[in-house]
């Protein structure tokens, strides 16, 4: 397996003055550390992050793309846009655009579709609710998510990276077990082999309060590969124990 991949998604935070702050100190020890890493920002500062992290080990990544290629579509991003600044990363379907902007399935397949066309590794997320859960439907669920995005990319499904994000434990201080998330990670490994040869090229990241305190746990279940962080992303030295813990 590939090194760990940790990525920060800093969500709708940050100003040029903290994002700043934050880069330079994180990239000051990002020097000796063996995990992939990576941060997704606010569209209006994939400049200055660009800029910023140019050269270094930490990747750009953005949040969301749109699923249109160009033209009337007030207010998107198009997966060009995102290259031309040199995004090498791009989330969809995170839990807070398929509920807050009603995002389907077949929206965020092809989310992951533009994204993969312009040559940006989409971070497919998938997650089930509290309710979903507590109905024991965690597994449908989530299956159901990534079925989407296999049927739209079938040949080139190894090419993009899988985020189990528990909706219940996204910014609430509840995280999934190592249990609990190793059994679902093993789920969605499950579906990748049966639809692609190298299924062992994806990485299935964890999200949902991963901290300084559990990432190491998380970490060390077989199939969790990495993190998806939102808080604990944007401070720089809580991020920094993360990823040394990823690169043990
Ligand atoms: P928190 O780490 O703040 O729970 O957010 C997780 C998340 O949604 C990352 O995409």
């Amino acid at each position: 397996m590939a090194a760990k991949l940790m990525v920060g998604n800093w969500k709708m935070n940050g100003s040029l003055a903290a994002n700043a702050s934050l880069l330079s100190e994180v990239l000051a020890v990002m020097g000796g550390l063996t995990c992939r890493a990576a941060v997704c920002v606010p569209a209006p500062y994939l400049a200055q992050a660009q800029a910023l992290l140019a050269g270094s080990a930490l990747a750009l990544g953005a949040q969301d793309v749109s699923a249109h290629e160009a033209g009337a579509y007030t207010g998107e991003v198009s997966a060009d846009m995102l290259r031309d600044f040199a995004v090498r990363y791009c989330i969809v379907g995170h839990s807070e655009r398929r509920q807050y902007h009603g995002e389907s399935d077949v929206t965020v397949a092809s989310k992951a579709q533009r994204a993969l066309a312009a040559g940006i590794t989409p971070i497919v997320c998938v997650g089930e609710s509290l309710a979903e859960r507590d109905a024991g439907q965690t597994e449908a669920v989530v299956k159901r998510q990534l079925a989407a995005v296999i049927h739209t990319n079938g040949h080139c499904i190894s090419e993009i990276v899988v985020a189990y994000e528990p909706v219940w434990a996204i910014g609430t201080g509840l995280t999934a077990t190592p249990e609990q998330a190793q059994h679902v990670h093993a789920v969605l490994r499950a579906q990748l082999q049966a639809a692609t040869a190298h299924a062992d090229r994806v990485s299935i990241l964890y999200g949902g309060s991963m901290n300084a305190a559990n990432a190491a746990d998380l970490l060390a279940q077989p199939d969790v590969d990495g993190g998806l962080i939102g808080g604990a992303a944007l401070k720089a030295s809580e991020f920094l124990t993360m990823l040394k813990a990823a690169s043990r």
